[in-house]
């Protein structure tokens, strides 16, 4: 079923680099380095996670494996012929420095790596938005943002990571440093916590966009305040539902925050970790709600309306 809607052009505006890693690509080049990560894969060879705190350690050991330019050049060729392979014609890609370039000096050539992996592959236009990981705390957040906004090519800056851990007005700094610098900006709330985490989100960090952002749904005021600003949501259905934040296709909010004229776009995150791909997301929902092709490419065009590139970009997509 999920191959009738690879046809349908497709935009993704919240995939994660590291985690749209394969495992058997993480798998291979841990045995070419010689590396032993540990428990990270169950015994069918999937990422082997059970709860939200479990996903984000697994993703760091996995992401671990990846080293050098070369490392990260091969898997962004790899993430983005996947991508075209199922119809995105347009991806905007999350990256942690703090992960890919902890010393941040490696940052420009990791950076320049990522980007020539994706300018192999034809058929899709991808951008980049490096993210501070949140877990590890607001004063690298700062540095990050700093050295995303000194080193040419991003097109945006976020925030992922543990939704739990900081007060989030202690990333303002970042966030004011990025905006400066011309950067579109987004950030992950409304994920694991509530709807105040989002309203909190918007009040100290003004993003244009929210990754994820369900929780709004719970709460009429904060969807219309998110439909008169007009921020709009990176939804991933598929994610919330195999991190348990929600308990099934037909019970996810996104319906519910389109019908509220809350702006939605349809994501990923992290296909392998949550077993998904962008056509089969579209499948479950045509089944879920009946969303036809019409129903797709209108959230697709609101996506690329949404999107962090130039106007010549956005009208020669959809
Ligand atoms: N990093 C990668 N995937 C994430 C998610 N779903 N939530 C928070 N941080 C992430
Ligand atoms: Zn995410």
């Amino acid at each position: 079923m999920a191959r009738d809607w690879a046809t349908l052009p497709k935009v993704e505006l919240h995939l994660h680099l590291e985690g749209a890693a394969p495992p058997e690509f993480i798998r291979a080049l841990a045995a070419e380095k010689g590396l032993n990560l540990g428990h990270i894969f169950a015994a069918d060879g999937s990422y082997d996670w059970a709860d939200f705190s479990e996903f984000l350690a697994v993703y760091e050991v996995a992401t671990s494996v990846l080293q050098t330019p070369e490392d990260y050049t091969r898997l962004s060729e790899a993430v983005l012929r996947a991508r075209a392979a199922e119809g995105v014609i347009y991806t905007e890609i999350f990256l942690a420095p703090q992960l890919c370039a902890a010393d941040g000096s490696a940052w420009a050539d990791v950076f320049a790596a990522i980007r020539e992996g994706a300018a192999r592959v034809p058929g899709i236009e991808a951008r980049f938005i490096p993210i501070a990981v949140r877990h590890m705390g607001p004063d690298d957040a700062l540095r990050v943002a700093r050295i995303v906004a000194d080193t040419p090519g991003a097109s945006g800056f976020g925030l992922a990571g543990d939704e739990r851990q900081y007060d989030v007005d202690a990333f303002a700094p970042a966030f004011a440093l990025a905006r400066e610098a011309g950067l579109g900006l987004t950030a992950h709330a409304g994920e694991i916590c509530g709807p105040e985490s989002v309203r909190a989100t918007l009040d100290a960090l003004s993003p244009a966009r929210i990754g994820h952002g369900i929780a709004a749904a719970r709460d009429p005021a904060l969807m219309a305040r998110l439909a008169e600003e007009g921020v709009v949501l990176e939804v991933c259905p598929g994610s919330n539902i195999a991190l348990a934040l929600c308990g099934s296709w037909a019970e996810h909010p996104v319906a519910a925050l389109d019908r509220a004229g809350v702006g939605v776009t349809l994501s990923t995150d992290d296909p392998p970790y949550f077993h998904t791909s962008l056509a089969q997301e579209y499948a479950a929902l045509n089944e879920a709600f009946g969303w036809s092709r019409k129903t797709f490419t209108r959230l697709n065009r609101l996506a690329m309306r949404a999107a962090f590139c130039d106007d010549a970009t956005r009208t020669r997509m959809l």
